[in-house]
């Protein structure tokens, strides 16, 4: 039987992904400001390698020597070798094809100030061109299997591209221009490389910003990116400086405003938030003649979204940057059938907190102290939680229960809750063995049941339901009102 769906090879040029899940790009700040690969690098994408997902995108690393905090850098000849052997470390260890993604960033300051792309001459403008193309060259001679070019966020490349870009000449007032330095990059890259190599582009479906562009620009940038033979594109969304909220002491981040939770969107948001992006994109490129394929990302967090997006033709690959994190073996599992022991992210946001903090990246739901998600292990089947309780007060119900004896493996729980009895929803995981639900209003009657998972995603029975029965709080007009 021919494999289809998410098990379906793609191939883009020389490369041939084995499946159709990506990781996109995400910092780990596991390097250090000297910018070159080490252990704990090689580590992390080794563990992502195991997992077995079709591509592997590397952080973002600096295509030019401006000083930054801890950040991978491709930006001299001397950092090929510590490149080469990632690249040859996760090519013998997977069947996982590998790009980096390549970045130019602008200076920002403590004291708030960051340059904007108004402040460059054209003389700098073309030392960025050659900077990507050297870059970019620097890979293929890395052995890598192609390179993206990082156009979103608050970088330089998608802040010319950017609605909000303030630029009167050349390279900005309209569209036209504002996608000159973008064309001249890709021009400059395939001239270096080659018309072989594999270059694609993340940029952004949408800026999310007030004054920003939406689909119906990107779709135009999409499309002028096919026509200059662009092998891929990868949409993300917001990450912008125009809205940041600004910190006392520390530099602009981009991602601490509304654009910020739109790139990349907690619990709080729909699964496949960001879904409208692609969807434009892959449709209007597809009616054009182009069948560039479309990586699309944003928490999509179940298999039957994942395999949807592809059924229906809304892209070509799913994006799972924080899914992976939390449980680099999921590609894996899903091959295999054991969906079922998945250790699903909760998109709760503590990677996110950590980048942007510059501490190193992990994940909320890896055991404590864990520098990377645990190898697989043998466990036996969890025991069912036992002595599951839940009380109503200060306005939550809190949930206890017993912890998992240590030695047995066990390194979280999902906490489900039902409004009756029979649809339940996962609202919560974690390794405390309590939770508290201040999500849960009064005047209703509400059902939890835990379950327990270890390192490698057994689950263990459910837990016997309880139910907490919260009577209407008595409503005085302008008084106190009764828990
Ligand atoms: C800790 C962290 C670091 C990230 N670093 C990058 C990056 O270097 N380049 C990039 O394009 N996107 C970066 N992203 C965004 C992700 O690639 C992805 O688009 C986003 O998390 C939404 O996908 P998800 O819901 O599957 O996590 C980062 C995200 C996180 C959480």
């Amino acid at each position: 039987m021919t494999p289809s769906g998410l098990f379906a090879p793609l191939q883009i040029g020389p490369m041939r992904l084995q499946n159709r899940i990506a990781l996109p790009a995400m910092v780990t700040r596991l390097s250090g400001e000297d910018g070159f690969v080490n252990q704990a690098v090689t580590d992390r994408y080794l563990r992502y390698a195991q997992g077995e997902p079709g591509l592997i995108v590397l952080e973002a690393m600096a295509v030019h020597r401006s000083k930054s905090g801890p950040l991978l850098r491709i930006s001299g000849d001397e950092y090929v070798h510590g490149l080469r052997e990632l690249a040859r470390a996760i090519h013998g260890s997977s069947g996982a094809c590998v790009v980096p993604q390549i970045i130019h960033f602008l200076k920002v300051a403590r004291s708030g100030w960051r340059q904007t792309v108004d402040m460059l001459s054209t003389g700098e403008i073309r030392g960025i061109v050659q900077d990507y193309a050297a870059a970019a060259y620097r890979a293929a001679e890395a052995g890598m299997d192609g390179v993206e070019l990082h156009m979103a966020h608050a970088y330089t490349l998608s802040s010319f591209l950017s609605k909000r870009n303030p630029r009167a000449d050349q390279y900005g007032k309209g569209l036209e221009g504002r996608l000159r330095l973008a064309s001249e990059v890709v021009a400059a890259v395939r001239a270096a490389v080659g018309s072989d190599f594999p270059v694609g582009v993340r940029f952004l479906g949408d800026e999310c910003i007030k004054g920003g562009y939406s689909t119906g620009e990107a779709r135009q940038i999409a499309l002028r990116l096919a026509q200059l033979g662009v092998s891929y594109i990868s949409l993300s969304a917001g990450g912008k400086f125009e809205d940041h909220v600004p910190r006392e002491g520390q530099p602009p981040y981009p991602y601490t405003g509304y654009s910020g939770d739109r790139c990349m969107p907690s619990h709080e948001y729909p699964d496949g938030v960001n879904l409208y992006m692609p969807i434009a994109v892959k449709r209007y490129l597809t009616e054009h003649g182009f069948a560039t394929p479309v990586i699309a990302a944003g928490k999509i967090a179940t298999r039957a979204m994942a395999e949807a997006v592809l059924r229906d033709g809304q892209a070509d690959l799913i994006g799972m940057a924080r899914g992976l994190l939390a449980d680099p073996d999921l590609p894996r599992k899903w091959r295999d059938g054991q969906d079922e022991k998945v250790v699903r992210c909760i998109y709760c946001n503590v990677c996110k907190n950590l980048d942007e903090n510059f501490r190193e990246v992990r994940c909320f739901l890896w055991p404590k102290g864990a520098g990377h998600a645990p190898a697989v292990h043998a466990w036996s089947l969890p025991d069912a939680p036992a002595g599951l309780t839940a009380q109503w007060r200060g306005g939550a119900v809190r949930l206890s229960w017993a912890k998992a004896a240590a030695g047995s493996g066990v390194q979280g729980y999902d906490i489900f809750r039902s409004d009756d009895g029979a649809t339940w929803e996962r609202i919560w995981a974690g390794s405390l063995a309590g939770y508290t639900d201040v999500a849960a209003p009064a005047g209703r009657t509400w059902h939890y049941m835990v379950q327990a998972w270890d390192g490698a995603g057994n689950r263990s029975p459910l837990s016997a339901p309880v139910v907490v029965d919260l009577p209407m709080p008595a409503f005085a007009l302008g008084g106190e009102s009764g828990e």
